[in-house]
């Protein structure tokens, strides 16, 4: 264990809870991504389905990222933790008549639209409000991102974004509307990617669509935004606090030809807040079965359910005991089957009452929990 928890402030506490270290955050935002992405015309947006918590959005904000959201809430989670509408895109295949208003209606970047209902949705709204809304098409790149097959959405059977080969009617269609400004193309290939290749491939294929919209249509879009998807160390966050950003941005300057004066954008999320994160939760039971130890904690699939739903692995630690190790199922209170954090995991010799840490929680943990069974969704608290 090298992460040096406050236990004493965790013996007064409720759990489960998310631990956040702001530090760690401060660190990975301020100095690792913002020296990482510091090329002409990058621009980061946080990805806040990562995590919303007030303030991790404020900390966002401290360091001038923009945000990158998925509904009409996130949109107001945005504005109210002071980032400034002109940064905020909104991405999303049902955004309703009422999302797309409030959007408008705060004045936001821009929609990246995914299908031609959407956009009819949006020019009616736009042109009710006697205003012009900026978008872009996210395009389906086929990409095949080395990933879980839940967290890909470049393939072209996904329900996300248009396909490739409609891209040119959609283009003319959006042209004819008075009350749309097309300018950008979208892109994401999927979440948790470590390979740098995986983006590599996608700067090849905006690369080619580029061409032939200027082909096609004589036409520059003054905007490209990628998506986000940058992966973490699940298995060693303490050796890799920091992602590898300095690889990551490096990929897309060296092969992503952006045309004079292109702005491109990125949509972190899980990168940004992954590894700042942990769900703290207490033993309640040690049992002990006739060929296998249940360590059973207070959280449960509810608090985090990444295990349960992508067969996620996080690491686990007890961070209340030295003893000599010893092998137990680290298991939740929930009635599923599935409630398991982790099997034949190797931990200090355990006792009713120990805290364990489950580690990288910082992105899609607490924004993801849920109230099965009655149970209190966790909070999260920020410590310096
Ligand atoms: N942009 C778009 C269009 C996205 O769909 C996503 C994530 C992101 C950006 C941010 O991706 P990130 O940088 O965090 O990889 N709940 C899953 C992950 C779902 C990701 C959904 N889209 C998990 O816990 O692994």
């Amino acid at each position: 264990m090298s992460t040096e928890y406050p236990l004493t402030a965790f013996s007064k506490m409720e759990t489960p809870f998310y631990y956040y270290d702001m530090k760690l955050l401060r660190e990975t935002l301020h100095t690792a991504l913002h020296e990482a992405s510091a090329y002409e015309g990058f621009h980061v947006h946080y990805a806040v389905k990562a995590n919303f918590n007030p303030q991790i959005l404020a900390t966002v904000n401290e360091c001038g990222i923009g945000a990158d959201c998925v509904s009409g809430g996130e949109v107001k989670a945005a504005i109210e933790a002071g980032i400034p509408a002109e940064k905020i895109v909104f991405a999303g295949v049902g955004k309703t008549d009422r999302e797309i208003a409030y959007s408008l209606d705060a004045g936001i970047f821009c929609f990246n639209v995914e299908s031609v209902p959407e956009i009819e949705a949006i020019e009616r709204l736009a042109s009710e409000r006697g205003t012009v809304a900026q978008i872009a098409i996210r395009v389906n790149p086929n990409v095949a991102a080395h990933t879980h097959a839940n967290i890909t959405t470049g393939l072209a059977e996904n329900k996300f974004g248009i396909n490739h080969e409609q891209l040119v009617d959609v283009i003319k269609k959006v042209q004819e509307l008075k009350h749309l400004n097309l300018i950008g193309l979208h892109f994401h290939i999927g979440s948790q990617i470590l390979v740098m290749d995986d983006f590599k491939e996608l700067c090849n294929r905006v690369n080619d669509i580029q061409d032939m919209i200027e082909e096609e249509h004589g036409m520059v879009l003054p905007h490209i935004n990628v998506g986000g998807g940058l992966g973490i160390d699940y298995d060693n966050p303490d050796d890799s606090p920091i992602p590898a950003f300095a690889d990551y941005f490096a990929t897309y300057a060296k092969y992503l030809k952006l045309r004079k004066g292109q702005q491109l954008h990125f949509e972190l999320g899980r990168s940004l807040v992954g590894q700042c994160g942990s769900l703290i939760a207490r033993v309640t039971y040690v049992k002990h079965g006739s060929c296998k130890r249940f360590v059973i904690l207070d959280a449960g699939m509810n608090d985090l359910v990444r295990p349960a739903m992508y067969g996620a692995t996080h690491k686990i630690e007890n961070i209340s005991s030295c003893k000599p190790c010893e092998i137990y199922d680290v298991v939740g209170p929930v009635c599923e089957s599935s409630d398991v954090f982790s099997k034949n995991v190797e931990l200090p010799q355990t006792e009713r009452g120990d805290f364990i840490a489950i580690r990288s929680a910082g992105a899609y943990g607490e924004a993801m929990a849920f109230g099965y069974n009655c149970r209190a969704l966790p909070k999260g608290f920020c410590f310096e």
